[in-house]
C-alpha cells in the first residue's frame, strides 16, 4: 500500500492567484482513504481554488480530447465509443454496486507517437456529478486484458501507475465561511504494491499545478456566461430537490417501465420539477397568492414532470401524440396524460398560467406563440434542444453562428420569438448534468406604446 509519510506544501504564485497545494503520498492517518462510488480513493493532492466548476469541465473536456497535452508521448485518441448517462461493462463502478452512474463514458485508445517503441493502450475516461457531495469527477481507469494481470508492468511509461485516477472538482456549501469557493484534488484507487517513486511524485505534482494552472487560466480568460440561480435562489432550489428526490426518487427508479434510462430521467425530471415548484412559489409569494399555478407540458414524452407536478397539487395535463407504456402508472396515480397530435398553428389554453416545453422538439419555437394567443396571464418556460424552426423541419443556423455554437445559436433562435411574442424572455441554467441545460423563461409582457413600438 501507500508508504513514505510525506506531506508537502508549498507556494506558488500563479497569474496572481496563490496555489497552496498539500501532497498526500502516504496512508498516514489523518488523510485516511474515502468512500466513493463502493470503492475505496486515497487523496494524493489537493488544493483550494476560486474558479467555478466550469473552468474545471472546460479543462477536462480539452484534455479529453487532446490528451497529448497532458501526456506527450500520446499522439493522438482514436474514440472507441462514447455514451451518455451509462457505464460500460468493465468500469470499476459497475450499475449494481455503484451508487451514482457516469453521465458519460468514453471508451478510448491512446496512440504513442513511437509506434515501433510503445505500447497503445485503452482507457476508460468517465465523467460524474455528485450532486450530493457536490463533486464533479472524471475518473481514467485503464483497461488491461483479463490475461495480464492488472499489475505496473502493464501499465506503458507514460501512464499512471494506478487502477484508476481521478480529478475532482468540489464546491463547498454556500453557507460554509471559507475563503475559497472550492476545491481539486487528485484521487487514485492504487495498484496493490505501489509505491510512491520521486519521479511518480515529480509527475502527480507537475499534473495538480497543470490542471490548476489551466483552470485559473481558463477563467481570466473566460467571458462568464453561465451564471446559475438568476430566477431561483440556490438554496430554496437545493431544499426542494432534497425535498422530491427523498418522496419520488426511489420507488421511481424500482419501477420504472420504460426502455430508457432510469436514473437520466428521473433525477433530471426531478431536478426541472424543483426548479419550476420554487420559481412558482417565489411567484405565489410576489403576488400574495396561495393558489396553486395551472400548468399544460406540451410533448410531456414520459409523462413523468406531469407526475411529479401534479404529485406536487399542481392542477394540468401533459399531452403527447405518442402515449407510452409507464402513463397508466401515473395515470393511476392521478396524472392527467392526454394522447394527441397538437396542431401549433391552431391551438390555445385560455385558462392555463404556465405552458412548459421540456425538451418539446418542434414544438419549442411555437409554445411562445401559443402563451401569447392563450391569455394575457399565460406563461411560459421552454427548454432548448433539438435544433426545429416553425416549419416543423430541422433549423438551418446562418452561417456566422459556427463560432458561438449551434446550441446558442439555436438558444438566441428561440429567444428571439419569445421576444417577437411580447414577453421579456429570462434565462436560467438547470443543476442538470447535461450541457443542454438553458431553461428560456416569458413570464414578463413588453409594454407597448400606441404607435406598437
Ligand atoms: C424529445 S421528446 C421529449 C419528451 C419529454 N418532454 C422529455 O423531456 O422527456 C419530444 C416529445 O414531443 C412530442 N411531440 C412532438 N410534436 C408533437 C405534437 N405536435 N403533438 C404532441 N406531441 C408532440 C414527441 O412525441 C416526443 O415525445
Amino acid at each position: 500500500m501507500l508508504s513514505n509519510n510525506i506531506t508537502l506544501t508549498e507556494e506558488n504564485s500563479i497569474n496572481n492567484a496563490t496555489f497552496e497545494p498539500k501532497y498526500y503520498f502516504s496512508d498516514e492517518e489523518n488523510r485516511p482513504p474515502k468512500l466513493w462510488n463502493n470503492k475505496l480513493w486515497y487523496i494524493i493532492a489537493e488544493a483550494n481554488v476560486s474558479f467555478n466548476k466550469d473552468m474545471f469541465w472546460n479543462v477536462v473536456e480539452r484534455w479529453t480530447n487532446e490528451v497529448y497535452l497532458v501526456i506527450p508521448p500520446i499522439e493522438r485518441v482514436d474514440i472507441i465509443s462514447d455514451i451518455e448517462n451509462k457505464t460500460y461493462q468493465g468500469s470499476i463502478h459497475d450499475e449494481l454496486s455503484a451508487n451514482i452512474n457516469p453521465v458519460r463514458s468514453i471508451k478510448r485508445k491512446l496512440i504513442p507517437k513511437r509506434k515501433n517503441k510503445d505500447e497503445e493502450l485503452e482507457e476508460l475516461v468517465e465523467y460524474y456529478m455528485d450532486e450530493d457531495l457536490n463533486e464533479s469527477r472524471v475518473i481514467y481507469t485503464p483497461i488491461i486484458s483479463n490475461s495480464k494481470e492488472s499489475s505496473q508492468e502493464n501499465v506503458p511509461f507514460y501512464y499512471p501507475k494506478v487502477f484508476s485516477f481521478s480529478y475532482v472538482y468540489k464546491e463547498y456549501n454556500s453557507d460554509s465561511d471559507m475563503d475559497y469557493q472550492s476545491q481539486i484534488s487528485i484521487e487514485i484507487i492504487p495498484l496493490q504494491s505501489v509505491q510512491f517513486t520521486d519521479k511518480m511524485k515529480y509527475v502527480y505534482k507537475q499534473l495538480f499545478k497543470k490542471l490548476y494552472k489551466w483552470c485559473q487560466n481558463t477563467s481570466m480568460g473566460y467571458e462568464k456566461r453561465v451564471h446559475h440561480d438568476l430566477l431561483v435562489p440556490k438554496e430554496l432550489y437545493k431544499e426542494t430537490y432534497q425535498r422530491l428526490k427523498n418522496k419520488y426518487a426511489t420507488d421511481l427508479v424500482r419501477n420504472w417501465t420504460e426502455k430508457t434510462d432510469p436514473v437520466k430521467f428521473v433525477f433530471e425530471d426531478i431536478a426541472i420539477a424543483s426548479w419550476l415548484i420554487s420559481l412558482w412559489e417565489l411567484e405565489r409569494i410576489e403576488q400574495k397568492s396561495s393558489k396553486l399555478q395551472s400548468f399544460i407540458d406540451l410533448g410531456c414524452g414520459n409523462g413523468l414532470l406531469t407526475f411529479l407536478l401534479s404529485s406536487e397539487g399542481y392542477t394540468g395535463f401533459g399531452v403527447d401524440l405518442r402515449k407510452r407504456k409507464i402513463w397508466d402508472k401515473f395515470i393511476e396515480k392521478g396524472a392527467n396524460l392526454i394522447e394527441e397530435a397538437i396542431q401549433p398553428n391552431s391551438i390555445t389554453y385560455p385558462s392555463t398560467d404556465w405552458i412548459i416545453g421540456n425538451h418539446a422538439d418542434e414544438l419549442v419555437p411555437w409554445i411562445p406563440i401559443i402563451a401569447s394567443k392563450s391569455s394575457s396571464f399565460t406563461k411560459l418556460m421552454v427548454i432548448p434542444c433539438c435544433f426545429y424552426s416553425l416549419s416543423g423541419s430541422k433549423y438551418t443556423f446562418p452561417n456566422q453562428v459556427i463560432t458561438s455554437g449551434k446550441y446558442k445559436a439555436y438558444q438566441e433562435y428561440i429567444q428571439d420569438i419569445i421576444n417577437k411574442c411580447g414577453f421579456i424572455t429570462e434565462i436560467d441554467w438547470l443543476r442538470i448534468p447535461s450541457t443542454k441545460n438553458v431553461v428560456l423563461v416569458g413570464r414578463k409582457r413588453r409594454v407597448f406604446d400606441s404607435k406598437g413600438k
